[in-house]
Order: structure tokens, then C-alpha cells, then sequence
């Protein structure tokens, strides 16, 4: 079996706008190199997030880091195109944003992307199985999509052990990422029965008394603490 791996994937959504570039150089100055961002449309979600444009910025000052990009919107066909030109890396979507998320897995990876589909909590785990052949990787929201800073659903580790069952039916091995309300306790519990890419935001990397550098380090020694303890 492969070994699992950890990746810190810290939500830009909860960075404080005015200074979102020191938020950013404080966590590449402590490892991290995967950012998880969301795109909203007000539409599909009752909110608005982020656009394009952080996205190209991101890219231009930190070109070797991955922009994981999670679409909260209606039609996610329409964005792909602009996305891979904005330089990113991950592209998630939701389902019943679309009617076609066959034909838009396959022109994310077409265009050199990794392609993923988001599971709402609301929705039945094995929705993703007539196109679990077309992922590179599958995101678990463990809150309702659309805001930062909600409570972890704790129920979401019963739907992650199914998530990993599925995986498992199908042979597959692509990485399974958490989205929301990942706090040290769920996160643990989350690793321990495989996840790999965390979302990280409120309750882990912003807004702890430590700052986001202690906070990172904390995040990796614990995380990497469960796999250790497991073998
Ligand atoms: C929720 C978003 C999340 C969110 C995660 O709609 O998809 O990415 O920003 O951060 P917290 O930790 O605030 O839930
Ligand atoms: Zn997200």
C-alpha cells in the first residue's frame, strides 16, 4: 500500500483581505505550498468568495505552489477554460452544478489540471460512482458548502469510511481531501481513516493564539503523529 501522505491545505477564504499577502508569505515561509480557494457565485452558494484573479496573482508570486481551486457555482463548465489560464492546479466542482460532469472532468484533465468532485453533506456517498474512474482526487465537505468558519459535521467520518470503502470497491487510490470546520480532533480522526489533503482554516491554521507558523508546524507533527502511531 502506498504511504499515506499529509498535505496542510490552508483556505484562503478565511485570510483577513486587507492583509491577505503577508497572511500568504507566512504560510510559504512555514512549508505550505497547496492553497485551497474558493470560487463562489452567489448562485449555487448564497455567497460570494473569491475570483480568477487571486488565483493568477497567487501564481505570479509563488509559481511553483499549487492553486486548488473549489468551485461553489452553477455551469463549472464555463470556468475551466479561464482556470487553467489563471495557472491552477486542482479543480474542483459540484455535481449538481452540472449536467455534464463526465465531459468536464475529462476537459480539466485534458488541459493538464487534477480534476476533483465535491460530496455535499446532503448527498449520498456513492454519487461519485459512475465517474470514480475520472478522478484525481475527491473532496468530502464536512459542513454545508458557502461560509467559512462552521462547526466540523461529525457524522462526515462515518461518510469518510464509506468514501474510503468505495475507493477501495473501485481500486482506487486517489487522494481524499476534507473541506470545513477542520479542527485538530476531527482532522486526526480523519487521518486515521485515510484522508490525505486537509482543508485547513479557522479552527487549525487562522486565528490560533500560536499564529499561523506554530499552528502549520502543530498541524504536520500531529497529523504525521496518527499515521506513526498506526503502524
Ligand atoms: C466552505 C469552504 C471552505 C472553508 C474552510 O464553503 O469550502 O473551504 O473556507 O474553512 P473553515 O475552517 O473556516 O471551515
Ligand atoms: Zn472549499
Amino acid at each position: 500500500m502506498p504511504k499515506q501522505t499529509i498535505i496542510n491545505a490552508p483556505s484562503l477564504a478565511n485570510c483577513n483581505l486587507l492583509t491577505i499577502g503577508s497572511q500568504i508569505q507566512q504560510l510559504v515561509a512555514a512549508g505550505v505550498n497547496f492553497f485551497h480557494i474558493d470560487i463562489m457565485d452567489g448562485h449555487y452558494v448564497p455567497n460570494l468568495c473569491f475570483s480568477l484573479k487571486l488565483v493568477q496573482d497567487l501564481k505570479a508570486q509563488y509559481p511553483d505552489c499549487i492553486a486548488d481551486v473549489h468551485l461553489m457555482v452553477t455551469n463549472p463548465a464555463q470556468y475551466i477554460a479561464p482556470l487553467k489560464k489563471s495557472g491552477a492546479d486542482y479543480v474542483s466542482f459540484h455535481m449538481d452544478g452540472t449536467h455534464f460532469t463526465r465531459r468536464i472532468l475529462e476537459d480539466i484533465r485534458t488541459q493538464d489540471m487534477k480534476a476533483g468532485v465535491v460530496i455535499n453533506p446532503s448527498q449520498r456517498i456513492d454519487l461519485i460512482e459512475p465517474i470514480i474512474q475520472f478522478l484525481d482526487y475527491a473532496v468530502l465537505m464536512t459542513v454545508e458548502p458557502g461560509y467559512a468558519g462552521q462547526k466540523f459535521m461529525p457524522d462526515s467520518l462515518g461518510r469518510l469510511d464509506e468514501l474510503v470503502r468505495l475507493k477501495e470497491k473501485h481500486s482506487c487510490s486517489f487522494p481524499i481531501s476534507i473541506d470545513g470546520g477542520v479542527d485538530f480532533f476531527h482532522a486526526k480522526e480523519c487521518v486515521a481513516r485515510g484522508a490525505e489533503i486537509f482543508v485547513t482554516g479557522i479552527y487549525t491554521v487562522f486565528n490560533q493564539e500560536d499564529g499561523i507558523t506554530a499552528a502549520c508546524r502543530r498541524f504536520q507533527t500531529e497529523m504525521e503523529a496518527v499515521i506513526s502511531s498506526d503502524m
